[in-house]
């Protein structure tokens, strides 16, 4: 757990780790590659390391260099199961599906099952293979897909939510193997897919229109291992944009893709946060007073569903009231009742949550629920007057590279303890004194009966 002391303003200088969401794509679609594929910018953490070890299942080898660089080579090409105990883990292993499939002909993974931020199913990928002539079934959990041969088609992958971002990775990382010409129409424009297609197109393969909603792919027969650098994570980005937002603080961060983050700084603007942008380096500045604003996360390049919760912390302390929609997952809301536990004035109105800003929030022990619940109750925590404590937090390490760090580097104070009775600090335990008052005068309360098993025994004879 992290036990964080608020109320410090951060400033210094911050650098941006390679996009998670980026390199687990990039990582699986290695599986197609003949030879060694050298990757820079992955960051290290826990989903990394998990799906490591996925594609080690598969038959690859996986070494991190000393200079960082990610090494994957497919050794075994025969291996196609992802296990449940793996893919349970992290349910981005399903990215595996699509680059099995194309290169192996065959796969067999896990369905990824429930999530903490909502409903999350993967027909959208399933319908997308298919309409390649992939044969699919549903078996003990297990998805088995196999084809001797994909063939190019049309493919219409909107779904009731939008697009689907790891269903366009699946589906772009099979149809790069099919024969003739596929197109996909509603693909996901996140940087996260352009970072993969380019990633492909350096292997060989021929997809143009990345960045639109329109793919169009010409099947190739081989891919060869490349050199490739991971895009800097926006979602990171954001998040420490955030956090000097929220702390009064002033920040330089490097390693920023500005084009990535238009619509996050549209509405740290308006709430009056002051950002330059210079080259791949930004500096926040904290305003004195924060706006409400009302905000709906959607799909790229509107406000992304990941941010969702850092900005309802940052607006739980803006002035007046404002409105936080989800659009991509509606549930997507854990944060709220913890954040309420520092203070914070919010109301749950379907897919929205109605925050009225309050003037400061208080330390409390909170618990994480999912990675970016996690940043948001941190983000408030940096923020709050007192201690917090911040349970669960292995749900940060899956997404954030010694976030941490980071923040303590430039002003935060965040110690890192093991969760015990012991380590909970004493300002956020209640004293004697403050039990006194609470304490139930004893004459009101009829004393409770003990009974032994004897009196027990004779009672239930006797009625
Ligand atoms: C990815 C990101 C995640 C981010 C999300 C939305 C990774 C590893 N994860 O998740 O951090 O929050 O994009 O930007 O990159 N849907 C369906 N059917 C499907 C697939 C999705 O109905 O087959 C729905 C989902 O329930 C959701 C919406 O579509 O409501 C978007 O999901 P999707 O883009 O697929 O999210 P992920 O790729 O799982």
């Amino acid at each position: 757990m992290f036990v964080v002391r608020g109320g410090r303003p951060l400033r210094g200088r911050v650098s941006v780790s390679g996009a998670k969401n980026a390199a687990l794509p990039i990582m699986a679609a290695a599986l197609s590659a003949r030879g060694t594929t050298l990757l820079r910018g992955v960051p290290e953490l826990v989903d990394v390391s998990t799906l490591s070890q996925v594609l080690q299942s598969l038959g690859m080898t996986v070494e991190r260099h000393a200079d960082g660089t990610l090494a994957l080579t497919a050794e075994d090409d025969q291996r196609c199961l992802a296990d449940y105990e793996l893919v349970r883990r992290m349910r981005a292993s399903v990215c595996v599906l699509g680059p099995l499939l194309g290169r192996r002909g065959r796969a067999c993974v896990s369905l990824p099952g429930g999530c903490n931020i909502g409903h999350r199913p993967i027909d959208l990928h399933l319908k997308g293979l298919r309409a390649l002539g992939a044969e699919i079934t549903i078996d003990r959990g297990y998805v088995f897909a196999k084809a001797d041969q994909l063939i190019g088609t049309d493919i219409y992958l909107g779904g009731s939510f939008g697009s689907t971002v790891t269903g366009t990775c699946n589906v772009l990382c099979a149809a790069v193997f099919a024969k003739g010409t596929t197109t996909i129409s509603s693909a996901a424009c996140e940087p996260e897919v352009v970072d993969l297609g380019n990633y492909l197109n350096e292997m060989g393969a021929r997809i143009e229109g990345l960045g639109t909603p329109f793919l169009r792919i010409e099947g190739v027969e081989e891919l060869n291992a490349v050199e490739h650098t991971v895009i800097p994570d926006r979602i990171e980005a954001a998040t420490l944009l955030v956090a000097a937002a929220i702390t009064g603080g002033c920040l330089q961060i490097d390693n920023v893709e500005p084009t990535h983050l238009a619509a996050v700084f549209d509405v740290l603007r308006m709430m009056g946060v002051g950002i330059e942008i210079s080259g791949k380096s930004l500096t926040v500045i904290a305003p004195d007073k924060l706006r409400s604003l009302d905000v709906t996360a959607l799909p790229y390049p509107g406000i992304p569903t990941d941010v969702q919760a850092q900005l309802t912390a940052l607006l739980s302390l803006a002035n007046g009231i404002s409105v936080v929609t989800d659009k991509i997952f509606p549930d997507r809301f854990m944060h709220i009742p913890e954040l309420m536990r520092m203070g914070a004035n919010v109301r749950r109105e379907g897919a929205s949550s109605i925050i009225s800003g309050i003037g400061t929030l208080t330390g409390a022990c909170v618990m994480a629920s999912d990675l970016r619940a996690s940043a948001a109750l941190l983000l408030a925590a940096l923020a709050a007057d007192g201690e917090s404590v911040i349970r669960r937090v292995y749900h940060l390490d899956r997404g954030y590279e010694r976030l941490e760090r980071k923040l303590n580097d430039v002003g935060a104070d965040i110690e890192r303890v093991i969760d015990l009775p012991e380590n909970m600090p004493h300002s956020l335990q209640l004293s004697v004194e403050e039990q006194r008052p609470l304490a139930i005068d004893s004459s009101d309360v009829p004393a409770p009966k003990f009974l032994s098993r004897a009196e027990a025994a004779r009672q239930r004879a006797e009625s």
